[in-house]
């Protein structure tokens, strides 16, 4: 289905993707492995696509691709926990440029965090790196919010998904 083919980047489909990815499912984590599994392969020069989890107190990692990652990330510190502390889009055109940013995969270059919110409380975050400078722009950010939106109403975080999440 997504083939190295796919990785024609076109924001239509990726929403379009995620949309039929989703289908009916409401399982969060599943439908977080899917998006994950859809960015990755379907965003030109990436390594690293994935979320991490607001368990109450900070963020826990959670469906990703790419290299094994941080586990945990206090709010306020590295990029995901700044999107997540201000709940707000964060475009990172140089990591070496953000004071306190947490290298996870040192291949990672730039850097894309968008916060997973719904009805005001903080869910989590998706994270997207790239080995390239300067990948994200505007038009990403807008894309991928629109995928997070679809995916936080689409999905159950309420009783199943996030029960383990807020559990201290
Ligand atoms: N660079 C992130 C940490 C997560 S990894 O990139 C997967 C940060 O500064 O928050």
């Amino acid at each position: 289905m997504f083939s190295n083919q796919y990785r024609v980047e076109k924001s239509s489909e990726l929403i379009a993707s995620t949309r039929a990815i989703i289908g009916d499912e409401k399982n969060a984590i599943a439908n977080m492995a899917n998006v994950a599994a859809v960015l990755f392969n379907g965003l030109r020069d990436v390594n690293w696509a994935g979320f991490y989890l607001f368990d109450g107190t900070e963020l826990v990692l959670g469906p990703f691709q790419g290299q094994p990652a941080c586990l945990r990330i206090a709010l306020g510190k590295g990029v995901c926990g700044t999107s997540a502390a201000e709940k707000r889009t964060i475009i990172v055109p140089n990591v070496e440029a953000f004071p306190g940013h947490i290298a996870c995969d040192a291949n990672s270059k730039s850097e894309i965090v968008i916060p997973l919110v719904q009805n005001g409380n903080l869910l989590g975050v998706l994270d997207v790196d790239s080995p390239t400078l300067d990948r994200f722009t505007l038009a990403d950010a807008t894309a991928l919010e629109e995928i997070v939106g679809l995916l936080v109403y689409s999905s159950d975080f309420g009783q199943g998904a996030s029960q383990p999440m807020i559990r201290r």
